[in-house]
């Protein structure tokens, strides 16, 4: 099934109808359960059971017997604290008003650079959009170390970006068997280092907050913690703050887990904001910009709302209860993109309907199935169509009392930072369209993701003019 030249979603859906909604694929001698319906994916993931997560190689820098992450932690107690605090930050932090003016700069200054190197000339847009969703993570992780040094800087791009186009589908393959590793060791060598050396980076950006002396005392981590000061003002304030502060919260409250809010922890909380931040928020940049051109009428009519409710002024968070097309658009753009979901692991030994699943069995919610089939949909799954997400009497957005509609996945292990990359987006879209007078797609092969690209969704490569409008 899988020696053909068809897209893994193609191959996907094929299966789907063939076997229901859930069928095992065998990867080597691993078999992984893939679920493609949305009423057995709720019942499933909201299960303890079905909330562990396997280990895999590159996992194992993230999450062992020492240390461990949100992302790819088992369901225990440790990823429980780190998920609590990870959210309560992520959730304070997006409501914040100095996100949405970061956002703002950072686009402000991408049209910019495209207006003095593009201007009314077609340029593909893809790496001044890993640049922008780049500066707007770092900038929120770290406003206070910005600006990184250049090697700093060099690398990072290096480790979000260019390491998977380097060896590209490897991590998948590491991943999948051990084999893989054994056959090519430098290039596990590479990702090992390089893993290692991103981790250890993010560990002392976050440590420089509160070895400041003015936010604490120094006599040890604990009391240097419990005792730092935010100013809210501050409009140096960032997510690292965010982070210490929730901690600084829970061992106020003599929170019993707090123990499992260690610097090692919480720097790679904060290496899972900044690279599945990072490769998220490109992906689905990328995507918002081609829908927006494939479809200028849809832009147009951002446009016109963007112009009649916010005007020329800098979008606040706010803005998205009155701009419901905007959202719609978002929404639509999301269902259509559909990123590849992360790996589950079965806890215990469990059925599903009739079958039996056996302990430590990965199992996958395929989104690309979920979110697109007619099935699911009505009749037009298939069509990009924001108005599926306005109500007809209102005209108000609809989408965030859509079941079906899941980007962020569903149950306990749903997208920890949904909040975070929904007020991203928003603000994205609007900026893009208030400092352009116009963005025309010029040349692209089309709105399917580009098969070629094993470990993300992107689409495949296209070009935009772009007329600014600053
Ligand atoms: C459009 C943007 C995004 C989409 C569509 C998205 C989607 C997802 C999905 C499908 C999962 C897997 C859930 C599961 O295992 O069932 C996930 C998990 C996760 N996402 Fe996102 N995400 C986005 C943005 C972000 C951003 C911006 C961050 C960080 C700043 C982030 C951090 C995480 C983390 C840490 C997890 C693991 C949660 C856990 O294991 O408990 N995501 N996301």
């Amino acid at each position: 099934m899988f020696w053909t030249s068809a897209h893994i979603d193609v191959v996907m859906r094929r299966l789907a109808k063939k076997y229901g909604p859930v069928f095992t694929v065998y990867v080597g001698h691993k078999p992984q359960v893939i679920v493609a319906d949305i009423t057995i994916a709720n019942t499933l993931f909201k299960q303890k059971n079905y909330s562990g997560r396997p280990t895999l190689f590159t996992t194992q820098f993230y999450t062992n017997e020492n240390m461990c992450d949100i992302a790819t932690s088992d369901y225990d107690e440790r990823w429980a604290a780190l998920r609590l605090i990870g959210h309560k930050a992520i959730v304070n932090y997006s409501r914040d008003e100095k996100l949405a003016k970061i956002i703002s700069d950072c686009v402000d200054t991408t049209i910019r650079k495209i207006s003095q190197k593009e201007s009314n000339k077609p340029f593909k847009p893809n790496t001044y959009l890993f640049d922008l969703t780049f500066n707007i993570i770092a900038k929120s992780l770290f406003k206070k170390s910005i600006p990184l040094t250049d090697s700093e800087y060099d690398f990072i791009k290096y480790y979000c970006r260019d390491i998977n186009n380097e060896f590209s589908g490897s991590r998948i393959l590491l991943d999948l068997s051990p084999l893989f590793g054994w056959l090519f060791p430098q290039i596990a060598q590479k990702f090992s280092k390089a893993i290692i050396k991103f981790n250890q980076f993010n560990y002392e950006k976050l440590k420089l907050h509160y070895l400041d002396s003015d936010r604490g005392g120094d006599d040890g981590y604990e009391s240097v913690v419990q005792n730092y000061k935010l100013d809210t003002d501050d409009d140096d304030n960032d997510f690292c703050d965010a982070i210490i502060k929730a901690k600084r919260d829970g061992l106020r409250d003599n929170k019993q887990w707090s123990k499992y809010l260690t610097d090692r922890n919480l720097g790679l909380m904060v290496s899972n904001m900044f690279d599945t931040g990072v490769a998220t928020m490109d992906d689905s940049s990328q995507w918002l910009l081609l829908w927006m051109t494939y479809y200028p009428q849809c832009q147009q009519l951002m446009r016109q709302e963007i112009s009649e409710i916010i005007g020329d002024q800098q979008p606040r968070h706010s803005d998205r209860y009155q701009c419901h097309y905007v959202m719609a658009f978002i929404a639509e753009m999301l269902r259509y993109m559909s990123l590849l979901s992360f790996y589950h692991k079965t806890l215990e030994t469990t059925k599903i309907e009739k079958y039996t699943v056996p302990k430590n069995t990965i199992v996958l919610l395929y989104l690309g199935h979920v979110m697109r089939e007619d099935s699911q949909w009505g009749t037009d799954g298939h069509s990009f169509r924001p108005e599926r997400f306005i109500d007809t009497d209102t005209g108000h957005y609809t989408g965030s009392k859509c079941p079906q509609l899941i980007p962020y996945s569903v149950g306990l292990r749903k997208c920890v930072a949904e909040k975070l990359a929904n007020a991203t987006l928003f603000i994205i879209c609007v900026r893009l369209l208030q400092s352009t007078k116009r963005i025309e797609l010029a040349d692209s092969q089309g709105i399917s993701p580009d098969p070629l690209i094993s470990d993300r969704r992107l689409p495949r490569a296209y070009k935009i003019v772009i007329e600014p409008n600053i």
